[in-house]
């Protein structure tokens, strides 16, 4: 019997689900760091084989991994309870992705060379899944000639480098030797995964984010967007082997995958989307867009003086997305409503020259501004409208990139 489901919970689908992941943990300080990075695998959905190096096992124990993931961890070619002392290409060979986090200079330098005589190594010779390092080290360590040699050999041979990143290091020192957040490495891991998925080879646009128009130099008028809705669609797309540029009014943290562009005010949006949208395929406008901006920007901040009220002289502002336009360009536009949601919705297709509409009503709970799930109606010119169970902002991106899949073209 399946679960009932209230009418305040959303079904949402891991982004991992279904999906095998080697996790590789080799000798370095930042292996404590790759508890998290299982963890966070795990909370994706993602079924994770932990393979430490013997050198990993000095600094975190396997049992650790074996609590996260639910699942025996490799620690040795030769263990009798280990899949690999059976076959030592199984997990290679059910693995959908291979990520090695942290990385260290030694194992990178064995991977550059094919050497095999650890069962992380093993494992990444044999698969034909995307492999991922992501390498942590001293930063002079990093820099030496032998370890750029081998990341260059390693880029050339299609494995993924991820960072390192620059900040400060075991040592004390600052420098580029730190692994990578777990966030950028779980986007990666999905991103390569769906790297053939039924978006490969598109190009995607999505706005995100509430623009904050000035009135002063020290003030701005904004609206309650948070830009979750636009990012969760971008990450769809990422997922689904796009080629994602995410323009921004929201400081959410960078999804990895996706590049990204900051903006502030809506003539900085329109700035950025016009010019990449004529080679575009889809653009989703999910960002609020300010329909009013102060007549007169003051120069310098406006004083507090005398009694009574202040009023501000608000003007129209001009609605680009007709504007954006491309030979393969699909559009869907955003409609952010409080009440006769279809009706706006319809009214917005046509003039912006969407292929649909997602309404969404922003005074419902759990949906709209803030949340983590929506409740969105797809509304196209013709004024049908097809409401969408309360969902994961996550599963309302993919059910908005299945709806304009048939659109984009077929070239
Ligand atoms: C305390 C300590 C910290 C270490 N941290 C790192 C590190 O961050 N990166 C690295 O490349 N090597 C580091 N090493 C050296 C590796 O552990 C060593 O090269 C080892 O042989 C790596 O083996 P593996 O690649 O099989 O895990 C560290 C060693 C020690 C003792």
């Amino acid at each position: 019997m399946s679960p009932e489901i209230s009418s305040n919970q959303s079904i949402s689908r891991p982004p991992l689900e279904g999906k095998n992941v080697v996790l590789g943990v080799t000798g370095s300080i930042a292996a404590y760091k790759a508890a998290d990075i299982a963890s966070k695998l795990v909370q994706a959905g993602a079924t994770v084989d932990v393979i430490m190096t013997t050198a990993a096992t000095e600094f975190v124990g396997a049992s650790t991994f074996a609590a996260l993931t639910h699942r025996p961890v490799t620690t040795g070619l030769w263990e009798a309870h280990s899949a690999l002392s059976i076959d030592h290409v199984a997990l290679a060979l059910r693995a959908d992705c291979v990520l090695i986090a942290p990385t260290t200079a030694n194992t990178l330098a064995k991977l550059a060379l094919g050497i095999t005589d650890d069962p992380l190594t093993a494992t990444v010779l044999a698969t034909e899944a995307p492999v991922i390092v992501a390498p942590a080290m001293d930063a002079d360590m990093f820099a030496s000639p032998s370890t750029q040699r081998n990341v260059k050999t390693l880029v050339g041979d299609g494995v993924i480098i991820a960072g390192p990143a620059e900040g400060r290091l075991a040592s004390g020192l600052v420098g580029k030797g730190r692994l990578v957040d777990t966030n950028t490495l779980v986007g990666l891991v999905r991103q390569a995964i769906g790297r053939n998925s039924d978006y490969a080879g598109r190009r995607v646009i999505v706005s995100a984010g509430g623009t904050k128009q000035p009135i002063d130099p020290v003030r701005f008028i904004s609206n309650r967007s948070t830009g979750k809705m636009g990012y969760a669609i971008a990450e769809a797309a990422r997922d689904r082997g796009a080629e994602v540029t995410l323009v921004t009014a929201s400081d959410l943290p960078a999804p990895s995958g996706v590049t990204v562009v900051n903006t502030a005010t809506v003539a900085d949006m329109r700035d950025a989307i016009l010019p990449i949208s004529t080679d575009a395929d889809l653009l989703i406008m999910a960002a609020a867009i300010s329909d009013f901006t102060p007549t007169d920007v003051a120069d310098q901040k406006i004083k507090k003086k005398g009694e009574g009220s202040v009023s501000l002289d608000l003007m129209k502002v001009e609605d680009f997305m007709p504007l954006a336009q491309g030979k393969n360009l699909v559009k869907v536009a955003f409609a952010a409503e409080t009440n006769d949601l279809e009706a706006n919705a319809h009214a917005k297709a046509a003039p912006k020259g969407a292929a649909f509409v997602v309404a969404n009503n922003v005074s419902e709970p759990e949906s709209g501004f803030g949340t983590d799930t929506n409740k969105v109606t797809f509304v196209d010119p013709d004024g049908n409208a097809d409401p969408q169970p309360l969902m994961s902002k996550l599963d309302v991106g993919h059910a908005i990139l299945d709806r304009a899949l048939p659109h984009l073209s077929q070239n």
